[in-house]
């Protein structure tokens, strides 16, 4: 598949299944999310591979995460949360893990892990498998981050589900993107040394 057509037909994956990513395809997905953009070549992101018998564990952490959080929760709600780490035969959780004393803005070493987050995506999508990427409430919470190795301060920004697209593909809907682009034509800067900004002089906009 041309790389466009990947970007293009991207879509979130409904239903996984087995087979998950091998050790081969998992280096790939990691080796892509590694070449995600990063300013200062901090390497903010750490990855967490949940397969197998652990996404038991992982479910159990998910669902004690909704009884704190809710603790009138149902047994089926509970339990539908369990059922949630086997969703796909691999979670990736994508972290950020920011360096509060590099120069660069915390922010951007979050977006950095987002973009390594979204590499993946297409990544398993190139590989023949599908993702969803999900975050919910378990993504801010301190038991889950602490059980998963990670600090209060690192942020989770993915838990990616990842495996083998289980039904018939749907072609992608057309997104529209024209509404969210403006044209800048130079609003708010001064035509020549000392001169106002044009939106100070005809009232324009300035952006
Ligand atoms: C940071 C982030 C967090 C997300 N968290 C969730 C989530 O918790 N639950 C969910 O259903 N979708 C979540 N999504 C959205 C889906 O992954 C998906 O992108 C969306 O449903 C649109 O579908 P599409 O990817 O096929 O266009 C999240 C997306 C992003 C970027």
């Amino acid at each position: 598949m041309q790389a466009i057509d990947l970007l293009l037909r991207r879509r979130s994956a409904k239903v996984l299944a087995e087979p998950g990513p091998d050790e081969g395809a998992l280096a790939l997905l990691l080796e892509s999310a590694a070449r995600a953009p990063d300013h200062g070549r901090l390497r903010p992101w750490r990855f967490i591979a949940i397969r197998g018998a652990s996404r038991q564990r992982f479910g159990e952490l998910m669902a004690e995460q909704l009884r704190r959080a809710r603790p009138a929760s149902t047994a089926e709600a509970l339990a539908r949360e369990r059922h949630k780490a086997f969703r796909a035969p691999l979670i990736l959780v994508v972290a950020a893990v920011c360096d509060p004393k590099a120069k660069v803005p915390q922010i951007e070493q979050i977006l950095s892990a987002g973009a390594a987050a979204g590499n993946i995506l297409l990544a398993a999508k190139a590989l023949g498998f599908n993702a969803v990427w999900k975050t919910g409430a378990a993504a801010y919470d301190e038991t889950i981050k602490a059980a998963l190795g990670l600090d209060g301060n690192d942020c989770i920004v993915a838990f990616l589900y990842v495996g083998t697209e289980a039904t018939e593909e749907a072609p992608p809907a057309r997104t529209e993107w024209r509404d969210r682009l403006v044209e800048w034509q130079g609003q708010g800067l001064p035509d020549q040394a000392g001169a106002p900004p044009r939106s100070q002089r005809d009232g324009s906009p300035s952006g």
